[in-house]
């Protein structure tokens, strides 16, 4: 099939390069022109699997947007949704909310029809962005023609893991209202994957993505409540905890998202929150769960700095990691960063390093800001694997809500959710 991608972004490219993996001919168009040279090159300066092999011996063809309509026999349009950056989850929530930006997505989707409606064909096309529920029909089928065969199908993808979420996902989700569409999409799906296709009207789909997300900070947001307790109930272990948890599959599902450590990050899970936290006010609903959800993180967050500032007592705070994961170098809606941000409000010397956003070594980092021969207060934000290796500085503290870093001689480790050991 000729598959055309209009956004060859974080989502649209690897996606791009996953269906292309599987023999169709993709067609790829953006507005950013520096999205041409990373192709080019053949090599994009964010961390996805996968994405640089087939970068290397990809034929996508980049083309401008009359040709790739013409072209193209279905239409990918994962064309960004921003929130204000104050909604990201690198500081507190703030009091007023409002819903994601649909301007670009609009823009994309009018250039789109307008250019069906040139060549008088239908085509169809399939909007990956997210969006809250009910804004397709809103915002953006008014900008649309006869021509633009509209299905809606977000993706569960987490970024770092986009080519193999895609290529594996647990179901498809696809909303319209036109049989013909679904019945297209689900039979170039079946050239890709065998998962589950689950059709339903634009509407679900719009809430069943925003709410898978927000169901994963949920999981968060309560076993890092529990890892709260446990850290101060003498003998328990928030990691005891969640072993039995997961092993509840009948009732708790799985064990994913079911371990003691930072609030939940990236760019889509706390924006979605916040964004469906000002939908639940909007639609006066009895229990704002999606505020609850980001209160806890926020709350968390503090006790957090709070035991990094009781504990270093006075030596500078050096937080390890700023990516929102481990092994990746995407920052967007970092809990560590928000850390951070946390800790600068109260305190001075406070550092943050990360060894895959930062181009320098955790020696030069110290040197650079005269850490080098201090007594330090490590604050884990991520859990690199990079961390196990790293020297640190004799007489420092290490706070590791992840609790994998053991026994370091000369440092004081506090695992954060480890009850007091008592008889
Ligand atoms: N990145 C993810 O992991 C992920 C996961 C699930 C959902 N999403 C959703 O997918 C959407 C895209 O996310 P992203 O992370 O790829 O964003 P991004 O900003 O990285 O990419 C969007 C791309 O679309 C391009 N674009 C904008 N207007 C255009 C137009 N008129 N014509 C052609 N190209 C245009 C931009 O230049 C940009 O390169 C968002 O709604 C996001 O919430 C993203």
């Amino acid at each position: 099939m000729k598959v055309g991608f209009v956004g060859l972004g974080k989502l649209g490219l690897p996606v791009a390069l996953a269906v292309e993996s599987k023999g169709h001919k993709v067609y790829g168009f953006d507005i950013k022109k520096e999205i041409y040279e990373q192709i080019k090159k053949r090599k994009i300066d964010y961390k996805e699997k996968h994405a640089n092999d087939l970068l290397k011996k990809t034929n996508i063809e980049i083309v401008d947007i009359k040709k790739l309509i013409k072209l193209s026999d279905i239409i990918f349009v994962p064309i960004q949704t921003p929130h204000d950056k104050k909604y990201e989850g690198i500081n507190d929530i703030p009091k007023t909310r409002k819903d994601f930006d649909y301007t670009y997505l609009r823009k994309g989707m009018k250039m789109i029809s307008d250019e069906l409606k040139k060549i008088k064909k239908k085509k169809i096309v399939i909007i990956i962005s997210t969006v809250l529920p009910g804004s397709i029909r809103k915002k953006i089928l008014p900008v649309t023609n006869k021509y633009t065969q509209i299905g809606y199908n977000p993706f569960f993808i987490a970024m770092g893991t986009t080519i193999d979420d895609f290529l594996y996902p647990e179901i498809i989700l696809f909303g319209s209202e036109n049989k013909f569409v679904s019945q297209k999409a689900q039979s170039f799906y079946r050239t890709l994957t065998s998962s589950p296709f689950f059709e339903t009207t634009i509407e679900n789909a719009e809430l069943i993505k925003v709410v898978y997300n927000t169901f994963i900070s949920t999981k968060i947001a309560y076993i890092n409540s529990i890892a709260e307790m446990c850290h101060r109930l003498p003998n328990t272990s928030i990691d005891e905890v969640s072993r039995a948890l997961s092993l509840s599959t009948k009732r708790i599902i799985s064990s994913s998202y079911m371990k003691g450590g930072m609030g939940d990050g990236g760019g889509c899970h706390p924006r979605d929150n916040i964004a469906m936290s000002y939908l639940a006010k909007r639609h006066n609903i009895s229990f704002n769960i999606f505020e609850a959800i980001m209160l806890q993180r926020q709350k968390y967050n503090h006790w957090l700095a709070d035991i990094c500032l009781k504990e270093s007592k006075g030596k500078p705070i050096l937080v390890m990691g700023k990516s929102f994961k481990p092994e990746t170098n995407i920052t967007t809606g970092s809990p560590s960063i928000y850390l951070y941000n946390s800790l600068k409000k109260k305190r001075s010397k406070i550092f943050i390093w990360d060894p895959e956003v930062d181009k320098l070594s955790l020696e030069k980092f110290l040197v650079l800001n005269k850490l080098n021969n201090k007594k330090i207060c490590y604050f884990i934000g991520t859990q690199h694997k990079a961390f196990l290796n790293s020297k640190f500085n004799k007489g420092s503290t290490i706070l590791d809500p992840f609790r994998y870093i053991k026994n370091r001689e000369g440092i004081k480790i506090i695992e954060i959710g480890e009850g007091e050991k008592i008889n």
